[in-house]
């Protein structure tokens, strides 16, 4: 299976899963990585890991559909099976989107459908969650909104800050998403805008 991750900043999740395609632990190549952010680390990470990568950034077009559809474009030239959102900060508009429906997943970090959007951390300690965790889901027009594929759960503890609770999430994180592209690339899991399907079962 060929994918294809659409990153903007460090790129720890784009690292997780390149490290588990290359010892098998995911029976797939990320054979492209896409950003709007020029000069971000996950890109820098992506070239040094020998994967193609490039970025188009949106001041350079008219307005969110001229750079989604400039940088859906070269997506398309990489001809994958699936795209991973691992840290794309950007609304990828619906016309975008339909190019690839039902082959787009996105980690979240929140347990949605809670916290669609941005702060995840500080809303889960604002709210005073005692369970705060990720989510994988399944990309619709609709922001953070798609039916969700897996989650991963913490404790809140106390004296927790929003940083000291996105720092003990990442490594579920990572682990989240790559059992869920592993699911995928094995043909268990099956996306769907409006259900998932896992080894032929609806969810
Ligand atoms: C992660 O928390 C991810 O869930 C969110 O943005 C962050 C990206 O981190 N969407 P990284 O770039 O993968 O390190």
């Amino acid at each position: 299976m060929k994918i294809a991750v659409l990153v903007s900043g460090r790129g720890s999740n784009l690292r997780a899963l390149v490290a588990a395609t290359r010892d098998g632990r995911v029976p797939a190549e990320v054979v492209g990585v896409f950003s709007d952010k020029p000069a971000c680390a996950a890109l820098a990470f992506a070239r040094e890991a020998g994967i193609p990568a490039l970025a188009r950034a949106p001041k350079d077009y008219a307005d969110r559909d001229a750079h989604d559809d400039a940088l859906f474009t070269e997506i398309a030239r990489v001809q994958p099976d699936l795209i991973v959102c691992a840290g794309y900060l950007r609304i990828i508009g619906a016309a975008a989107l339909m190019r690839f429906e039902n082959r787009m997943l996105n980690i979240h970090p929140s347990l949605l459908p809670k916290y669609p959007g941005l702060h995840t951390h500080a809303k889960a300690l604002a709210a005073g969650d005692a369970e705060h965790g990720a989510s994988v889901h399944s990309v619709i027009p609709a922001l953070d909104a798609g039916p969700v594929l897996a989650q991963a759960r913490i404790p809140v503890r106390p004296g927790d800050d929003p940083d000291a609770l996105a720092e003990r999430l990442l490594p579920r994180e990572h682990a989240l998403l790559v059992a869920s592209v592993a699911l995928v690339a094995e043909g268990r899991m099956r996306l769907r805008d409006d259900h998932l399907l896992l080894d032929g079962e609806r969810l």
